[in-house]
């Protein structure tokens, strides 16, 4: 995660070029993978998410249509997709900075939909923090941006536009916090007991310095429910849904020694010694204690939507 560095201004023109353009320095592309897992092991908490929010009045009859806005790999995506079907049919828009995310996002949206044309999907390249995403992207009835808020520069004003993307009557849905994921238990028997605290804790302090290394960063000292309520929307509240994954699957165990092995680059700087050597440890695929080798991992996390009213 360094700074970003590229010193020309964020005009449309320069979105898309290699990585694409965004200002949080992250080389989205490289994160597909880690993406896609995400969205494989928490696939049911999107499914309800997009039930909930389907199911909001929006007072516009017609096929509704849904922007899904910092995609991803696509699986909240895929989620508004089927259930979209479930209910006759719509228009999905798929928008990213990134153009391979939007690739990503559109395959595993396609797949999901396995061939049922009542839903139409739509690609497109935007960057969220300028005007010129209002101008490509249609209004919609729910707008939605799932941990893509946070990367812009001035999140207050990202809101503010994403707003305006939304039609009257319509949602706008932005999913930020909620709790951090757990999935080691408290004593693994390597180093000294907490280790997923301490790790926790230094992703949450590299989370600072990315947002404090974007060019143009604007402090947000609120939550997200006045941020929406800033941005002029109404009949603000927000849900959380847990993603509660108990017992040690192939999948749980797949998906832990994934997220460890992506945290490390982001921690290594910010833990002590003996605490890298137990994430070293954990991670080492041919020692006895291989993090995917243990049957006492889990995955329980929540994830928190924020919603308002246009
Ligand atoms: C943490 S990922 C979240 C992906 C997905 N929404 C999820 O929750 O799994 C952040 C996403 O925001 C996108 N993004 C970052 N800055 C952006 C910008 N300025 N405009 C549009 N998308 C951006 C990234 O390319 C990436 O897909």
């Amino acid at each position: 995660m360094g700074a970003h560095t590229h010193g020309h201004s964020h005009s449309p023109d320069t979105v898309g070029h290699h990585h694409g353009h965004t200002y949080d320095g992250i080389d989205w592309t490289e994160q597909i993978g880690n993406l896609r897992r995400e969205d494989l092991i928490t696939a049911d908490a999107q499914a309800r998410i997009a039930e909930r929010l389907i199911g909001l009045p929006t007072g516009s009859d017609g096929q509704p249509v849904i922007v899904d806005i910092g995609a991803g790999a696509g699986g909240q995506s895929a989620a508004f997709a089927v259930a979209l079907a479930k209910r006759g049919g719509g228009r999905l828009i798929i928008a990213d900075a990134v153009p391979e995310l939007l690739t990503a996002a559109r395959e595993h949206t396609e797949q999901a939909l396995a061939g049922d044309d009542r839903v139409t999907i739509e690609t497109v390249v935007v960057d969220a923090a300028a005007d010129s995403v209002l101008e490509t992207v249609a209004q919609a009835d729910i707008v939605w941006a799932s941990r893509m808020v946070h990367h812009l520069p001035d999140q207050q004003a990202g809101a503010d536009r994403l707003a305006k993307l939304v039609r009257a009557g319509g949602w706008l849905a932005l999913s930020e916090g909620g709790l951090s994921t757990r999935n080691l238990p408290w004593d693994i028997g390597i180093g000294a007991p907490g280790l997923q605290d301490r790790l926790l804790a230094a992703r949450d302090a590299a989370f600072v310095r990315m947002r404090a290394e974007i060019t143009g960063t604007v402090p947000m000292p609120y939550g997200w429910t006045t941020t929406l309520t800033r941005a002029g929307l109404t009949e603000v509240t927000s849900f959380s849904v847990l993603t509660d994954h108990p017992t040690a699957t192939p999948e749980v165990r797949a998906s832990v020694a994934a997220w460890l092995e992506s945290l490390r680059d982001h921690v290594s700087d910010a833990i002590t010694a003996a605490d890298l050597q137990a994430l070293d440890a954990l991670l080492d695929r041919n020692a006895p204690t291989y993090v995917a080798n243990r049957d006492d991992l889990f995955v329980l996390g929540a994830s928190t939507i924020h919603i308002g009213r246009r």
